[in-house]
């Protein structure tokens, strides 16, 4: 509903503009001076101000100018009297949006007026949305890569984003893509034109958790110097991200616990029930069963939350992502330093194939970038891996059926022959690499 403050010290203009805007489902507030008129802005965040500029106690363009700073996304109509067309002018040159001329003779223009300033808000606060987006474009797309384990992942976020799940909990190591899923589930949905907001529960306090959350109102706290909407009011009609969901402390997950269950809250220091239309998204990279098991998750939270489970696996449980993943990011690094490095060497895509990725999906973007800055010029190659990738790289045979299968000693004597024909046959050498003595490597070759 859109909200409207009326800053007019005449009654009949503030009842007036009640009544005609009230038909059009307009909450409309009232104050009649200056100085009241700044704190319910304060109190009520309104969409609009309708101001007069001639208040008993305060400077109408001193109201404008204070409301300008504070909430530059609040639009503002000015009230002038007959005759005063020349302040009207002023205001909109310090930022008013329209003004009208009292009286009310015709409630059209009234009406008009208001409707114009509400689109032109909703227009601004849209333009900036859109720019967030172009920004970050999070579309199910965004997540790279063919196979089976993510195409599946792909499928799973479309299905979900589009049905009526309410609760949805993503698990995964760390840098698996939690973050992106997240994302995915919101823009593939039809909650995309409303907020998504996050919160990391690792990083907010305990105190500071409920007026994150709920909100607060104005003085419920000694800091608390104007009322603030929470994060699940921000997000009505959207998605809320809880991050890190397995850090709540156990009070904030029975206080959260309660509002899942009802979809009820109140600000802290209201009394005022608030109710929303949300759908919460959880993750964490630390399994939750296990911190149920520990004691330090509630068990009935836990299972609110995972109505829907989600799980990503690990990057090395899905290596055929690894090189199409490492193209996307080589593109990108490209892109951002300037580069045209064209591709990988197969020795090198052979090593990024076989390592195991602890960090996963991140770990794999931020070798690229770092490869794409210092080193590689034409090709990325193996000298440009970390030390730790040449360790992965002995190829041991995979046998596939059992026409393949080999002794130890038939691989030992071919592994011996190649790093002979490596050293020209020098001996030394050869048993130096092999990290044998001369006499067993020249017995080893008799046995040919
Ligand atoms: N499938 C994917 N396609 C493209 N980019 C990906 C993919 N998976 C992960 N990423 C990228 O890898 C990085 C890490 O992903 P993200 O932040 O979503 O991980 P996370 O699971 O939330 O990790 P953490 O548990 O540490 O918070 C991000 O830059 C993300 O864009
Ligand atoms: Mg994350």
């Amino acid at each position: 509903m859109d909200n409207v403050l009326v800053v007019d010290d005449e009654r009949n203009i503030r009842a007036l503009v009640a009544r005609v805007l009230g038909q059009d489902q307009v909450e409309v507030h009232g104050a009649g001076t200056g100085k009241e008129g700044l704190q319910m802005a304060d109190e009520v965040s309104p969409d609009l101000v309708l101001l007069d500029l001639r208040l008993p106690d305060m400077d109408g363009m001193d109201v404008l100018r204070a409301l300008r700073t504070r909430y530059p996304e609040i639009a503002v109509i000015i009230i002038t009297g007959f005759g005063q067309i020349q302040s009207a002018v002023e205001a909109i040159k310090v930022g008013a949006t329209d003004y009208l001329e009292k009286p009310f003779e015709h409630v059209e223009k009234l009406k008009l007026a208001v409707a114009r300033a509400l689109d032109e808000v909703r227009a601004k606060s849209e333009i900036r949305r859109l720019h967030g987006l172009q920004e970050k474009q999070y579309g199910v797309d965004q997540i790279i890569g063919d196979s089976e384990p993510t195409r599946t992942l792909r499928d799973l976020i479309r299905k979900v984003a589009r049905s009526e799940a309410q609760t949805i909990l993503i698990q995964g190591d760390s840098g698996t893509g939690k973050e992106l899923v997240a994302r995915g589930l919101h823009y593939e949905s039809p909650r995309r034109d409303f907020p998504f907001m996050e919160v990391n529960c690792a990083a907010i306090t305990e105190t500071l958790f409920e007026s994150e959350l709920f909100g607060h109102e104005k003085g419920a706290f000694t800091d608390a110097k104007s009322a603030k909407k929470g994060l699940m009011e921000l997000a009505d009609r959207g998605t809320l991200f809880l991050d890190e969901v397995s850090e709540m402390s156990l009070n904030s997950q029975a206080k959260f616990l309660r509002v899942l269950q009802e979809r009820v809250f109140r600000r802290v220091g209201g009394t005022r029930d608030i109710r929303v239309d949300l759908r919460v998204i959880t993750a964490s990279n630390r399994p939750l069963e296990a911190r149920v098991k520990e004691g330090q998750f509630r068990e009935d939270l836990f299972y609110r939350l995972n109505v829907i489970p989600i799980h990503i696996p690990p990057l090395r449980e899905r290596r055929e992502d690894i090189m199409p993943l490492a193209r996307h990011f080589l593109t990108e690094s490209n892109v951002r330093s300037h580069k045209t490095i064209k591709g990988f060497t197969s020795e090198a895509e052979r090593l990024m194939v076989g390592y195991p990725w602890p960090g996963n999906v991140r770990e794999l973007r931020n070798l690229i970038e770092r490869v794409v800055i210092l080193g590689a010029s034409e090709h990325i190659e193996p000298q440009h891996l970390p030390i730790q990738f040449a360790a992965q790289a002995i190829e041991v045979p995979r046998p596939e059926s059992p026409q393949e299968f080999r002794t130890l000693a038939e691989v030992e004597r071919a592994y011996i022959n190649q790093v002979m024909q490596r050293v020209e046959a020098n001996k030394s050498k050869a048993a130096k690499i092999l990290g044998i003595s001369r006499q067993t490597l020249r017995k080893k070759l008799m046995e040919e």
